[in-house]
């Protein structure tokens, strides 16, 4: 375990990962604290690989009795406040938070822990685990446009060149990177019946085939009757960047970190890396990749 400072923010290493130092005390009361239910659902990613979009998507699946949007839950909180992160909302906010006040049955829950921070006080738990990983550079051009809106020092809103300095070295928030998600990729293949690997890349292609996939993981698959009437597209198309970031509570709102909902949604494209990295910077993160993700079976 060691300590250090990256783009104005202290960053301290725990069981492989790199957190920021306000998060940790979090993460160790999570795993001192946490007393999973066998019907508790996790919605886990690193930062910017669609994290706002699976929530959504887990959302709508487990409601989507609910016809029309009036009552949709949705259309009342954000899919942050649905579906909260244990160690940035729930544990930061006390060590010992009251889990029966949350409104929803089953219980969601989402986190950026690696596979195995997440696991330790989860022991044989059959809860669901869902991930969503994303191509890498994707991933780095968005957390830069995400960290050059929301830094309030200059330190914070660092350059593209400074993040993925500390990108490519893997100490970054939650980094590093490839270590996250292999320990997600291997724990799906180990035990897909509890850990279901998603890309984002996927969801874009080929909406209609994830949707069902994520529903038949999740133990609530779609009948006929709903598949007849369109059930699986209204549910992508309710989730989709523009439905979502025109519902009135996520163009005002403020998530839980004091940041507007709206900072969450902005191109969600594939390959938005090629309007912004150089061919030097994409082929660096390709060779890191490629060297750490040999012999896993793992294609970006
Ligand atoms: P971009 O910055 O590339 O546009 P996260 O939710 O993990 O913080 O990730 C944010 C990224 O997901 C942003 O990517 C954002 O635009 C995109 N995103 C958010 N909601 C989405 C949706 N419903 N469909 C597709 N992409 C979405």
């Amino acid at each position: 375990p060691s300590d250090t400072n990256i783009q104005g923010k202290k960053l301290c290493n725990y069981q492989g990962c790199w957190y920021y130092y306000k998060n940790l005390q979090a993460v160790l009361d999570y795993q001192k604290h946490f007393k999973p239910l066998d019907s508790d659902i996790i919605v886990t990613s690193y930062p910017k690989s669609g994290t706002t979009w699976l929530k959504a998507l887990t959302v709508a699946l487990l409601h989507r009795s609910e016809d029309g949007l009036q009552s949709h839950p949705l259309t009342s909180d954000s899919p942050h406040g649905l579906v909260p992160f244990l160690e940035m909302d729930l544990y930061h906010k006390s060590s010992t938070p009251d889990l029966t006040k949350l409104s929803s049955s089953p219980r969601l829950f989402s986190t950026h822990m690696p596979l195995h921070t997440l696991r330790e006080p989860l022991k044989d738990s059959p809860c669901k685990i869902v991930y969503v990983c994303r191509n890498v550079k994707d991933v780095l051009v968005s957390l830069w446009h995400f960290r050059s809106k929301i830094g309030k020092k200059e330190a914070e809103r660092s350059g593209l060149e400074s993040i993925i300095e500390s990108f490519c070295k893997g100490v970054d928030n939650y980094g590093p990177i490839w270590d996250h998600v292999l320990s997600y990729w291997k724990g799906s293949l180990e035990d897909p019946k509890h850990v279901l690997f998603m890309r984002y890349e996927d969801l874009k292609e080929e909406p209609y085939a994830q949707v069902m996939r994520l529903a038949e993981f999740l133990d609530c698959p779609f009948t006929e009757q709903e598949i007849r009437t369109g059930s699986v597209e209204k549910i992508s198309d309710l989730c989709s960047l523009s439905s979502l970031s025109n519902l009135d509570i996520n163009k005002t709102g403020i998530s839980w970190n004091n940041v507007d909902h709206s900072i969450f949604f902005r191109k969600g494209e594939v390959d938005d890396w090629k309007n912004h990295l150089t061919t030097e910077m994409a082929n660096k993160i390709d060779m890191i990749m490629d060297e750490k993700f040999q012999g896993s079976g793992l294609k970006m």
